[in-house]
């Protein structure tokens, strides 16, 4: 069984990752992330669109030295749709001849439509009747047959297709030990969409996609301060910061060299604020269901993240642990110094690769 390079196509960049194993570990083989353009990929027609994602793909597939053909690939946001549901209970098999059925009134679109999948979560008991916890999950034919034709073009086939949720899970699990009985999360700050994991005891049981990223946070800079969004990505990435409460100080000194500074947190404070709410919407939800624990750490990860004080944000507001989510934990790198810084720059945005990348064909 041969591992398959991890493609995570984002809205914003694209990651490529291969691992080995040697001796029951895993290893890194090697990696490569490129961002597919100064503007949101999406302003753009989908051919183009199309076209740009091609020629980076292949790129950094020869920068990487990757030589495979078989990827596996993830979806989200409004690609896919993720249901959690409770079913009567039935063994995996008698799911299998029943899913399209019981899955129409949970999914918006024609049955013959979409690729449908599941995953049987647990069992609970509810009123003395005895359920199964379901994962549902379901693609649009139609989007699954343009992934298998932008990569069949340039030579790669598909030989899975998994969603971010599940990826980040895969990627969580293999670099961290589980601490029974603790309930966590993991925040994976993209472009578009920023991907919400609930994990307990080892298992994803929420998942959402919060259409709130870091383009949302480029466009607050370009407005404020009347800028192209490239400039205002620039201005982001080089100044950018979230001014936490403990860090109050800075506003009523206001250097001037620090007012940059403060007007571009202002900027990017609702969008920020907003982003934490939904995710306490969703710790509040998931905490009053039924015989849940309350969420007490969130792996944070994602190219936002990368954002100054992003991590004492999350962790003041949502009043949570919070720390990095290091994809490559337990995975053993072949150090040379260069590498390891290289590792260390992009291993935000790596997660979805990595989760991906730990997957085998069959
Ligand atoms: N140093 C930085 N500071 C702040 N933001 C950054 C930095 N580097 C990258 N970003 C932001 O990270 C985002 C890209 O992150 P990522 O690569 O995780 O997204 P994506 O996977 O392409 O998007 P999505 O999954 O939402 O489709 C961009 O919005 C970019 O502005
Ligand atoms: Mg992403």
């Amino acid at each position: 069984m041969a591992h398959v390079i991890g493609l995570d196509i984002g809205s914003f960049s694209v990651k490529v990752v291969l691992l080995k194993e040697r001796g029951g570990r895993l290893v890194l083989v090697d990696f490569a992330v490129a961002d597919l353009g100064e503007e949101p990929i999406e302003s753009l027609e989908p051919e183009q669109r199309n076209t740009i994602t091609q020629n980076l793909i292949k790129q950094l597939l020869t920068t990487a030295g990757l030589k495979s053909k078989d990827v596996a690939i993830s979806l989200s946001g409004d690609q896919v749709i993720v249901r959690y549901i409770k079913l009567p209970y039935m063994t995996k098999e008698e799911l299998k001849g029943v899913i399209r059925f019981e899955a129409e009134q949970y999914i918006p679109f024609s049955m013959d439509q979409v690729v449908l999948d599941f995953c049987i979560l647990g069992e609970v008991t509810e009123e003395g009747q005895k359920k199964i916890e379901v994962l549902l999950v379901a693609i649009k034919e139609e989007v699954v047959n343009q992934y298998i034709k932008l990569l069949r073009d340039i030579g790669l086939s598909i030989s899975l297709i998994d969603i971010d949720s599940m990826s980040l899970h895969n990627a969580l699990e293999c670099n961290y030990d589980r601490i029974e009985g603790e309930t966590v999360a993991i925040i994976n700050m993209g472009a578009r969409f920023t991907n919400l994991n609930i994990v307990e005891d080892g298992i994803t049981r929420f998942s959402r996609d919060i259409p709130i990223g870091g383009i949302n946070l480029t466009r607050d800079i370009a407005k404020e301060f009347n800028l192209g969004f490239a400039e205002a990505e620039k201005l982001k990435r080089e100044q950018g910061s979230i001014i936490i409460e403990s860090e109050n100080v800075v506003l009523t000194r206001i250097p001037s060299k620090e007012d940059k500074r403060v007007r571009i947190y202002s900027s990017i404070s609702t969008t920020m604020g907003k982003l934490v709410m939904e995710i306490r919407r969703a710790f509040d939800f998931y905490e009053s269901s039924a015989k849940k624990k309350a969420i007490t750490k969130a792996y944070i990860c994602g190219g936002a993240a990368k954002l100054q004080n992003v991590e004492k944000f999350v962790a003041e507001r949502l009043k949570i642990f919070v720390e990095p989510l290091n994809p490559f934990n337990k995975i053993e790198i072949e150090n040379t110094e260069a590498f390891d810084l290289k590792v260390k720059q992009f291993s935000p945005v790596l997660p979805v690769a990595v989760g991906l990348a730990i997957r085998k064909i069959k």
